[in-house]
């Protein structure tokens, strides 16, 4: 008979038999998981036989947010991250080496940007940023740097600019380049950029997929063998996904259909509103006529997505009084959540950038980021009513 402690911890790890399939993927929150024999944990931990070892190499509940996320994207294969930024990193690293350089959008995200511009180049990997709308440039950049790679964004952070996946995955495999693309602000339900020549697909989890302000996530997702090049960067950096973290964004992919679709409606509604606006003086938004990018958005994307951006005419001091007077929307950086956010890009996600790198990414001092949320459309026109009213008194006093 064995005593107390050790009955209570054996008592405590004893698993359940479960014959029946469960409704949702269960928590499987466990650092390790034990073997029969140590012939099993060898064969498992070489990769001889399927099964899991401990928590940073696999685990159930983060492999089915894997799998999920590569079977709305129409891959082979996906591997969750522990973030966003741990999947893009990932994803980087697996194609290129040091010495190469990298051609990337100049229109991306500005973590991203900074992991490009300070991490990878103190490891000696250059990049190059260009335009991706004009494919000549891509291509001149392409042939320049020898580039292995070249990164885009589907619809880009902070300024919606829409990049046609197909004719640049064409211009990449021309050079012999992959194409890397963060899908992060599409969602697989409005573009599988796959299904359009991509190599390698990278989201930030904690936004659409996940829809609920509650996780951090990433996911990485392509064809089996460019994501098996991932898997020794998951195990050895130790970028791996929680696996709450990974049901909290489980949980959320049954209703991105539904979500991406309301986010989309309203969104294109404030941004129609938004053009009639006076102090508003541009806007963007790929599902407007008029938006520069429209054109391969209506061939590329099934539904226009729920960001929007918008340029005040009163500047830094507009943008700021605009967010100040939300009361419906939040004030934060984030995006792709049930509640509205705004952001002001040059004081907040796009902060690290100076005055002249603000403007070779396209962003006005003025510039606000919203993330259309799913409240009624009519409480959100009345907050943007408010900003815009708010940051019309803070123009006249700035002018006065
Ligand atoms: C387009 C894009 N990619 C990647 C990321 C990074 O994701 P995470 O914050 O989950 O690391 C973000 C975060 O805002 C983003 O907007």
């Amino acid at each position: 008979m064995t005593r107390f402690s050790t009955r209570a911890i054996l008592a405590a790890t004893r698993s359940p038999e479960v014959n029946q399939v469960p409704s949702a993927i269960p928590i499987y929150q466990a650092a390790a998981f034990s073997t029969g024999d140590a012939a099993e944990l060898g064969d498992v931990l070489t990769g001889a036989r399927p099964g899991y070892a401990y928590s940073r190499i696999d685990n159930p509940t983060t492999a089915a947010l894997g799998d999920a996320v590569a079977d709305l994207e129409g891959a082979e294969a996906g591997l969750a991250f522990a973030s966003g930024m741990a999947a893009i990193h990932a994803a980087i690293l697996s194609t290129v080496r040091a010495g190469q350089t990298i051609v990337a959008t100049q229109a991306v995200y500005g973590t991203t940007r900074d992991l490009l511009v300070r991490v990878l180049a103190g490891l000696g990997i250059a990049t190059e940023f260009v335009d991706p709308t004009d494919l000549a440039a891509v291509d001149a950049a392409l042939v320049r740097a020898g580039a292995p790679v070249l990164y885009v964004e589907t619809i880009s952070n902070p300024t919606l600019v829409v990049s046609d996946i197909a004719a640049l995955a064409a211009a990449a495999h021309r050079r012999g380049a992959l194409l890397l693309v963060d899908n992060t602000f599409a969602s697989p339900y409005a573009c599988r950029p796959i299904e359009r020549g991509a190599d390698l697909v990278m989201h930030s989890a904690t936004k659409y997929l996940s829809g609920h302000a509650d996780a951090l996530a990433g996911v990485v997702v392509g064809g089996r063998e460019r994501v098996d090049a991932l898997r020794p960067i998951l195990v050895d950096a130790g970028g791996a996904l929680a696996p709450l973290a990974a049901f909290l964004v489980l949980r959320g992919l049954p209703t991105l259909a539904l979500r991406m679709e309301r986010h989309s409606e309203s969104a294109l509604e404030l941004a129609t509103w938004l053009q009639d606006q006076d102090n508003v003086e541009r806007v963007y938004y790929p599902g407007l006529p008029g938006d520069p990018g429209h054109a391969v958005a209506v061939r590329q994307l099934d539904v226009f997505g729920g960001m929007l951006a918008f340029e005040l005419s009163g500047g830094r001091d507009a943008g700021r009084a605009f967010l100040d007077a939300m009361r419906i929307a939040e004030r934060t950086a984030s995006l792709g959540a049930v509640r509205t956010i705004t952001t002001h890009p040059p004081s907040t996600t796009h902060r690290q950038l100076d005055s002249a790198a603000l403007a070779a990414s396209g962003i006005a001092p003025g510039l606000l980021r919203c993330s259309v949320g799913l409240e009624d459309v009519e409480d959100l026109r009345e907050d943007f009513e408010r900003g815009l009213v708010a940051a019309r008194a803070a123009e006249g006093a700035g002018s006065a």
